[in-house]
């Protein structure tokens, strides 16, 4: 048999690691809220500030340069234009001219004083392949400490492929696209490093999240394991164990015409809520000692969830899936999320050529639905949205009394008036947008500048996950 639960535990994590792609993961994260869990919201790849992780770099762009949005890549380059061209024949400035740079020789521009962080990297890596590139545009400080390019990093992993596959063609004569080849073995690589994070991330993960990613198909391969002494369908006899149909939120031990429940099960005055049936099936006799089931219990995290998922439409009315608030708080806060997004849709949708007014439509419904900021920013990740702030430092500067670079310092936005800062020269369209920055205006603003206000003079394609703007909006709000 447990050969048989390898196989089971090996395809389910297989199934696991193809499933978890960055996107999937992205989505993930945006559902669970946990104030008393802040390990959801990590995301694995994007923690070297957790002193634990591996050093995994950044996800990689190789495989998206071919389809990359050359465009949208020329766009994002502003936000190194305070430092560098990238015409041919530009002058260096703060940083080097980058003409022809991809395929180059790594710090070997004539006439540009390198730093000596950058020099040693020449030595080690020898030319910018995308990989090189790839790691040095997420963060420069990190993949050459000591460097004097004083950026923060471009996050986003789409942006950065744009980016760069505008840069390869900033060149006489452009280097290669990678090849499948390249591709492929670049990804192996990446997600061969990434498979003990995502074991880390089922291991950390709350119930809640391993929930919402469970997969009730997995789990109906792993109670095999239960079938010797189980049945799961309905009016499936009892054999050693109790038949298991509409276990979820039945009392324990309440089986008609099963004689052999043990006196711990049958004392606990409780009902099967997803908690205790995980804590049960990590580990039946810690959890209930005394209890006759003589099963070791199922290790894996991920895998207790997907039974779990399984068992839950083996039922007939099982509770809502518990969030992080309480399982009684689920359908609540589905709807407020939609609410929210729906919300946010209106002022896009609004936002073609009426940049006032839409502005002045999100102050008004701020007014008659004010929600509260804190109860969205509750369970925010600070450290998370402080890696996002790095694609706005070359433009702003969080703390108080901070300067104004490109954009106006943004120390205390939410909840102040929009275009406040007297020292800074706003375009027309913030001046005029009036009322506050409520969460909800911050949030739709920044996940579209330009959409939601044509002409801003803030030329920043936006940050596209909810959940990469509400940890943001939270690191803003902490300085
Ligand atoms: C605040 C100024 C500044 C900003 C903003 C900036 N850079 Fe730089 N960049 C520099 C400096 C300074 C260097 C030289 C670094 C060194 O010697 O350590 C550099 C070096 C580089 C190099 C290495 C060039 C070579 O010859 O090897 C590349 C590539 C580069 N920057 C790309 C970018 C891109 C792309 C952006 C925008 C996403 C950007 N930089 C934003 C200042 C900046
Ligand atoms: C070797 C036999 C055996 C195996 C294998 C086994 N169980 Fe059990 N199970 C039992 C017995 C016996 C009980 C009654 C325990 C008691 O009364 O303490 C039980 C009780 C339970 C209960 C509580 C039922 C109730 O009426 O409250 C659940 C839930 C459960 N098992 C789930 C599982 C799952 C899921 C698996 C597989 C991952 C599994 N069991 C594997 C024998 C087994
Ligand atoms: C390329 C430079 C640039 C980047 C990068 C950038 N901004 Fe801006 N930002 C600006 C400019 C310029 C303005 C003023 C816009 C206007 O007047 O229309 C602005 C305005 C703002 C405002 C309104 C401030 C006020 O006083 O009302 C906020 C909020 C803001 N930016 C947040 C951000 C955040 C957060 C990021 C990163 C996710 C970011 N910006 C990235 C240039 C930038």
């Amino acid at each position: 048999m447990s050969l048989e639960l390898n196989k089971i535990a090996a395809s389910v994590l297989t199934a696991g690691v193809v499933a978890m792609g960055a996107g999937f993961i992205a989505d993930l994260l945006i559902h669970p809220r946990a104030p008393d869990e802040p390990a959801y919201a990590v995301a694995p790849r994007e923690a070297p500030d957790d002193p634990d992780a591996a050093p995994v770099g950044p996800e990689p762009i190789i495989g998206m340069i071919a389809d990359a949005d050359i465009a949208a890549g020329e766009n994002a380059r502003r936000a190194c234009a305070a430092c560098h061209t990238f015409d041919e024949g530009g002058d260096h400035g703060v940083g080097p001219n980058l003409w022809g740079v991809m395929g180059d020789e790594i710090a070997g521009r004539d006439g540009f004083n390198y730093s000596d962080a950058l020099l040693e990297k020449a030595e080690e890596e020898g030319t910018w392949d995308y990989q090189n590139m790839n790691a040095f545009l997420e963060d420069p400080g990190g993949w050459a400490p000591g460097t004097r390019m004083a950026y923060g990093g471009m996050a986003n992993t789409e942006d950065r492929a744009n980016l760069i596959a505008y840069m390869r063609e900033q060149d006489d004569d452009p280097i290669d696209l990678p090849s499948e080849e390249e591709i492929e073995a670049v990804m192996a690589e990446w997600e061969g490093e990434e498979e003990p994070a995502e074991d880390e991330v089922a291991e950390e993960n709350g119930l809640a999240a391993r929930l919402q990613q469970a997969d009730a198909s997995a789990g109906e391969s792993a109670v095999r394991a239960c079938a010797a002494c189980h049945t799961f369908d309905e009016g499936g006899a009892n054999r050693v164990g109790p038949n298991l149909y509409d276990m979820v939120g039945a009392e324990i031990a309440s089986v008609d015409g099963f004689g052999n429940y043990s006196s711990t099960l049958q004392e606990m005055d409780e009902v099967w809520t997803y908690e205790n049936l995980d804590g049960f099936l990590e580990n039946p006799r810690e959890w209930a000692p005394g209890t006759t089931m003589s099963f070791a219990g199922v290790g894996d995290p991920q895998d207790r969830a997907n039974i779990i998922a399984y068992m839950r439409e083996m039922s007939e009315d099982p509770p809502a899936l518990p969030t992080a608030d309480g399982a009684e708080e689920a359908d609540d806060a589905e709807e407020a999320e939609e609410d929210e997004e729906a919300d946010a849709g209106g002022k896009n949708g609004n936002a073609d050529g009426h940049a006032a007014n839409s502005g002045a439509n999100g102050a008004t419904d701020a007014a008659a639905q004010p929600v509260s900021a804190n109860d969205v920013l509750a369970g925010a990740d600070l450290a998370a949205g402080q890696r996002v702030a790095r694609s706005c430092v070359a433009c702003h500067t969080f703390e108080e009394g901070g300067a104004n670079r490109v954009g106006p310092n943004l120390h205390a936005m939410l909840g102040g008036p929009v275009a406040a800062n007297s020292t800074f020269n706003y375009s027309e369209v913030l001046k005029e947008a009036g009322g506050e920055w409520t969460f909800e205006r911050l949030d739709a603003f920044l996940e579209d500048p330009r959409g939601w206000a044509p002409g801003t003079r803030m030329t920043f394609p936006g940050v596209r996950q909810a959940e990469d703007r509400k940890n943001l909006i939270a690191f803003m709000q902490a300085q």
